[in-house]
């Protein structure tokens, strides 16, 4: 199956980054923590960044529960949470600069930010352009159809799909037929995903691929409109945070910051908060 091939080559991939590949038994594609202990306060002061003292963080604030605006226009989420609190065990305040999806990854290659966290999908291209932390989150894709639809996992290729603009969703459904996607013809990338449901509801698009948890979002959020998700998963893919390419202090720091808050809970307890079981 092509989409598998895919997967095996991500989890390589990912594996490879991490210097795991001896301890990467293929299949189910988690990445164990490697990174060094967090250099916390004393070397954090040395930290190079943007802005002196501060940590800008890249991202497109459009993908709950991650990231997205509040009643007031601030930015949110799990990513959000936990870039604050990798800031604070560097002894540096949290600055948000929300933009693009596609903006947000270039940001950080182009040193506009330090770090990119935006439910990013750790893939092959991208480690080509950019480095990246240990995996935070494992990301499934799936498809959001209407309730009465007929569409299925097997008939996506000859519908009209929704995406949003610059996601791997984007990136592997308008792929050719070859390599596992439907070709662009059958692809249409929205600049959200919120605007790609809409699609969807307004009767554009059939399907919108997406990860999970904002697809869950979303039907919640449309329930008047009748949505549902497919059983089963497109693709797996891992989060992880994006920095410049060869900016290994920050990374190690970074990296060091996010076991820390694996390790002592702080990571789940954010989780939890936007994560209800209902
Ligand atoms: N995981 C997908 C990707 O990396 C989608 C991420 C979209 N994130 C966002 N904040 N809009 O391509």
């Amino acid at each position: 199956m092509k989409k598998f091939t895919k997967i095996m080559a991500l989890a390589l991939a990912v594996c490879l980054c991490m210097g795991l590949l001896a301890g990467c038994t293929g299949g189910k594609d988690t990445v164990e923590p490697t990174a060094p202990a967090s250099n916390g306060g004393d070397d954090a002061a040395a930290l190079k960044t943007v802005e002196t003292g501060k940590l800008h963080m890249s991202t497109n604030a459009a993908f709950p529960p991650y990231e997205m605006l509040d009643d007031s226009g601030s930015p949110i989420g799990i990513d959000v949470e936990v870039a604050a609190a990798i800031a604070k065990k560097l002894g540096l305040e949290l600055v948000v600069d929300d933009m693009g999806f596609d903006a947000a990854l270039l940001a950080v290659q182009n040193g506009q930010s330090d770090i990119a966290m935006a439910g990013i999908t750790v893939s092959e291209d991208r480690l080509a352009k950019m480095d990246f932390t240990d995996s935070y989150a494992t990301g499934v894709q799936v498809v959001i159809v209407k309730e009465d639809s007929d569409v299925t996992m097997d008939n996506l290729g000859e519908k009209m799909i929704g995406t949003q603009l610059g996601t791997t969703g984007y990136i592997y459904a308008s792929d050719t037929p070859e390599n596992g996607g439907y070709g662009e013809d059958h692809v249409i990338g929205y600049e959200t995903g919120a605007v790609a449901v809409q699609a969807l509801i307004n009767g554009q698009v059939d399907a919108v691929i997406i990860d999970n948890l904002p697809a869950q979002e979303y039907v919640k959020a449309n329930a008047a409109a009748g949505l549902t998700i497919l059983e089963g998963a497109w693709v797996e893919e891992n989060y992880a945070i994006g920095l410049r390419k060869g900016n290994t202090e920050l990374l190690n720091a970074v990296n060091g910051a996010l076991n820390e808050l694996k390790a002592d809970g702080t990571f789940q307890n954010i989780v939890d908060k936007y994560i209800t079981a209902d």
